[in-house]
């Protein structure tokens, strides 16, 4: 990928209607159930990133017949739960940690060996989490010294097994989940904290029993999925830089259509109205077996606060913006219990913690923890940003220049085409400007 560097601008007001595309979770498994089902899925809705078309290509080259039409729509041809073929080169997944984790619960019970590769991100993130509880469930997966991918995987005959999930991970859970498919016998997992739940209630879409016992799923191994059509909500993750926009533009307001407000997911519109953000949902209606929303959401007054531990699962992937709010927020804002930060596509507290405080926001990050001194009125400093290849962090900060006293630089904003490759086209069409040059 060419290295992009963004130049966003302060801007005085914001208006317009927003529809985000396609949730980048439940495109992942549509792909993935769609290919293991008996029958056609068709999905609308699929988000168009570099991420979940590495998950399609990565089973297209097992043999699965997928047509990608454009515009969010794809045919799979399922192949059924054993009609997977042995790929003949590494699967090479990119900057996706949801396809290498997930697939990696996929991939163990087949009859035979594959291999699961990435970008420099992602061969450097933890990968034992996944191949530890899929061992103890006999399978066979060799990792590099460190944990890291490259995965060699070497299908065998999988089991049933108890295991309490020592982290809050859907990826996590997603595995085991898909591996249980394969194993004799049955597979329970406890969770010890809330995590998405898209892979059961999509399983159950498909047709696969999910039991749930209060923290704990069970899912019994053999089970065949039966295609169904998959509607993909918009991404809340994504709509979260436009929540974040509009709250912090000096002026106006923002109509955010379709968003996902599926409850494992959406805790970021509850910590932004308890900073004193004006967000109304609109119109809440099901599509697909998820809870969507219109979000109406206005230029707010925000105050900083202590975000509840609880929540932090849920809005995981929106801690770099919920920063840039807490940027501008009166008073401190403080969260703990942000540890899984460290290990996403970034280090997400170093590279926040160095950004804000080249913007010359008074800020400080512990090992699992953030402390965040925010300002009415003008917030950031212009300046130079590092988004470390990070699309989330690139999006944030291009945001931030909307209370910036001068131009934000982004360096490295590529990676923003791995989740929402029309962010700066819809931005620009709200009121931001966001200029690009090719480095
Ligand atoms: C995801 C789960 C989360 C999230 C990631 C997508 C998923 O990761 O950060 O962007 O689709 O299951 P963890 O399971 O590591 O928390």
């Amino acid at each position: 990928m060419t290295n992009i560097i963004w130049r966003s601008h302060p801007a005085p007001s914001l208006s317009g209607t927003v529809r985000v595309p396609g949730d980048k979770s439940i495109s992942h498994r549509a792909i993935m159930l769609g290919a293991l089902a008996d029958g056609t899925t068709h999905i609308s809705g699929f988000l168009e990133g570099e991420d979940c078309l590495a998950t399609m290509r990565a089973f297209q080259a097992m043999g699965v017949a997928i047509e990608h039409h454009g515009e969010g729509r794809v045919t799979v041809h399922g192949a059924g739960l054993h009609g997977l073929r042995a790929p003949t080169a590494p699967l090479d997944v990119g900057n996706s940690g949801t396809s290498m984790r997930l697939m990696a619960g996929v991939l163990a019970g087949q009859p035979f060996a594959s291999e699961l590769i990435g970008d420099a991100s992602l061969m450097q993130r933890p990968m034992r989490r996944v191949t530890e509880p899929l061992a103890l469930m006999g399978a066979e997966i060799a990792t590099s010294e460190r944990g890291t991918a490259p995965l060699a995987i070497h299908g065998k005959p999988l089991h049933g097994i108890r295991y309490t999930l020592p982290i809050a991970s859907a990826q996590l859970k997603s595995a085991l989940l898909f591996a249980g498919l394969y194993a004799e016998g049955t597979t329970f997992i406890a969770e010890t904290g809330i995590s998405r739940d898209h892979s059961e209630r999509m399983l159950r879409g498909f047709g696969v029993a999910v039991q749930q016992d209060g923290a704990t799923l069970a899912i019994r191994g053999g089970q065949r999925l039966t295609a169904r059509d998959v509607v993909v909500p918009g991404d809340v993750s994504s709509a979260a830089f436009f929540l974040v926009a509009a709250l912090i533009a000096p002026e106006g307001e923002l109509l955010l259509e379709n968003v996902g407000m599926n409850p494992t997911r959406a805790a970021v519109v509850e910590i932004l109205r308890a900073m004193g953000g004006d967000i109304t949902v609109v119109n809440p209606r099901e599509a697909g077996g998820e809870p969507i929303a219109d979000l109406r959401v206005r230029a707010s007054r925000l105050y900083g606060i202590t975000i509840d531990e609880a929540l932090v699962p849920i809005a995981i992937d929106e801690f770099p913006i919920i920063f840039i709010a807490a940027a501008c927020a009166e008073g401190e804002t403080r969260a703990s219990a942000l540890h899984e930060l460290r290990v996403k596509e970034s280090d997400r507290l170093a590279v926040m913690t160095a950004g804000l405080h080249a913007l010359g926001v008074d800020c400080g990050a512990g090992e699992d923890s953030m402390r965040i001194r925010g300002k009415a009125g003008t917030a950031f400093a212009g300046g130079q940003v590092a988004s470390h290849g990070d699309h989330r962090i690139a999006m944030s900060f291009a945001v931030a220049a909307l209370r910036a006293a001068a131009p934000v630089e982004i360096l490295d904003c590529a990676n923003v085409a791995t989740s929402f490759p029309t962010f700066r086209a819809l931005a620009q069409g709200v009121g931001m400007q966001i200029e690009e040059s090719h480095a």
